[in-house]
């Protein structure tokens, strides 16, 4: 191998190890998924910026403060992949003009404490970057205030610069939603607004 080569060899390595680690929450759970669509968009402008991951947390169960002690494996896992994030990147749809349950129930997990013994303590999401794009019909502005207050509130830095999106007339028919190009600059803008949050 040429000098040459072992540099470039050398310095890819450290461009890979600067990556960053960005975990996608897809806040539909459906199968098809436009909203997940939306994130392989999203995953498509981070190649090469950022390394991104999906977070399975279909299992999280409904919160009770009774299933809190011991720690289920399920919250536990949800709590590691966040830990393990740079930022975390919520994908949404617009349920009744607002925050769909699920997406609220696992933000009502990641928010407590990991330790209860000071229930004000740190959280697995406490001080993460956190972003949200809005895959909807309408609602849109309604259930991005939720976000722009619930995401503060339980102590994230969160990066207001998000992506509307709507649902193309033939995704009804074909299952195929297609990003137009505002889409596609919203979603360029966001992915160097969070990027340039936790260089
Ligand atoms: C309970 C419920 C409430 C909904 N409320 C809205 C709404 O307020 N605004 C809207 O545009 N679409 C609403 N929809 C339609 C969803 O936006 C639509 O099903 C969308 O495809 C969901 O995103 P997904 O494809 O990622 O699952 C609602 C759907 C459900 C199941």
């Amino acid at each position: 191998m040429s000098i040459l080569d072992t540099f470039k060899k050398i310095f890819n390595k450290e461009e890979e190890i600067e990556m960053k680690n960005i975990l996608f929450i897809v806040g539909s759970l459906r199968e098809g998924s436009f909203n997940h669509q939306l994130a392989q968009n999203a995953e498509k402008v981070l190649e090469g910026k950022a390394n991104v991951s999906y977070l399975d947390w279909k299992n999280v169960p409904m919160f009770s403060q009774d299933l809190e002690t011991p720690v289920l494996p399920e919250v536990q896992a949800v709590r590691d992949a966040v830990a393990a994030a740079d930022a975390i990147w919520i994908f949404s749809p617009v349920y009744n003009f607002s925050i769909p349950g699920p997406v609220k129930n696992l933000l009502d997990w990641l928010s407590r404490a990991v330790d209860l013994s000071d229930t004000t303590g740190k959280s697995a999401i406490d001080s993460k970057v956190t972003t949200v794009s809005l895959l909807a019909n309408g609602g849109h502005d309604q259930a991005a205030e939720v976000y722009r207050n619930l995401l503060p509130f339980i102590r994230t830095n969160f990066v207001d610069q998000l992506t509307f999106s709507k649902v193309n007339d033939s995704a009804w028919a074909d299952g195929k939603f297609v990003a137009d190009d505002d889409v596609l600059a919203q979603l360029d803008k966001q992915v160097a607004a969070l990027l340039a949050a936790i260089k």
